[in-house]
């Protein structure tokens, strides 16, 4: 009990409620090289459990931290006008957590779909969702078609949240689509070109991942947008995704702007 009311009080104190997009001139931007950021940025969103443990919370306190940052970070993202951020919200290793953690998740994702839904709407927001999304609750699923859709026409930033995303099952689903038309003699083997794989990926129709952040100290990919980050700028920092602030995601942004991006050649032009 106790820990449930500190819960409740130390999270409302880590993600702000009253965040709104920071305008172009915001004190937030100051120092920003707006002809220098990243236009598809991708976010492993860690460190929720350990945070939550280090309060003395449960573990699931902190993926509801971890919630209003998502709100926050997405708030930030249309601000800076990014063509599309993509979260990674539950991995296909993430089945291996306890029953109780992963229900609290797809729990979590219901609610924030149903309350945040129209506020994505009405912010122009263009949500969709990646990853092998027939394994998750069926009303879950529903949920997600049906935001899929609502926000299908509008024009601000594609907003791609993996649920049940491993990069390379997703690999691994575009061979098979890709070897059914072979099968069919829809296709000759000699036409499969790296197009042809991106088209048949769940991200179709997004630009490569520019800059790929990951929260809370560890340095791996953890199997996300294997074949999307072939270049993205890598950066990892300590802070855990609750404490992630629009202040952090900025850095993030000065950061990338400072990179040489060389892509094999030897000058970045
Ligand atoms: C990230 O936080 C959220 C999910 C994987 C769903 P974690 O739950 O991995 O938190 P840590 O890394 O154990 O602290
Ligand atoms: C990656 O985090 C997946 C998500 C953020 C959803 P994990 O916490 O599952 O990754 P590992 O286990 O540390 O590699
Ligand atoms: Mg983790």
């Amino acid at each position: 009990m106790l820990k449930k009311i500190l819960g409740k009080a130390v999270t409302t104190l880590a993600g702000r409620d009253d965040f709104a997009i920071p305008e172009h001139d915001s004190p937030l931007f100051a120092g920003i090289d707006w002809d220098r950021l990243p236009r598809h940025v991708a976010v492993i969103m860690d460190g929720n459990g350990r945070w939550a443990k280090g309060q003395g919370m449960l573990r699931t306190a902190g993926h509801s931290a971890g919630v209003k940052t998502l709100k926050n970070i997405l708030k930030t993202a249309i601000g800076l006008q990014l063509d599309a951020l993509t979260v990674y919200a539950f991995s296909t290793e993430n089945w291996k957590r306890p029953e109780a953690e992963v229900d609290f998740l797809m729990n979590l994702f219901s609610e924030y779909l149903k309350k945040e839904l129209q506020e994505m709407h009405e912010d122009n927001v263009q949500i969709h969702f990646i990853g092998r999304l027939d394994g998750l609750p069926p009303s879950l699923q529903k949920q997600m078609r049906e935001a899929e859709e609502l926000m299908q026409n509008n024009t601000g930033v594609k907003f791609n949240v993996a649920a049940n995303y491993g990069g390379q099952d997703e690999l691994l689903r575009a061979v098979q689509q890709i070897a059914l038309a072979v099968k069919n003699g829809q296709l000759d083997p000699s036409a499969i070109d790296e197009a042809l794989i991106e088209k048949n990926l769940d991200t179709v129709g997004n630009l490569p991942v520019d800059l790929m952040i990951r929260t809370s100290g560890d340095k791996r990919l953890s199997n996300f947008l294997l074949w999307q980050a072939a270049y993205a700028e890598f950066y990892f920092t300590d802070v855990p995704w609750p404490e992630f602030s629009p202040e952090c995601f900025v850095d993030a942004m000065k950061d990338f702007a400072s990179r040489d991006r060389r892509f094999g050649g030897l000058t970045n032009k």
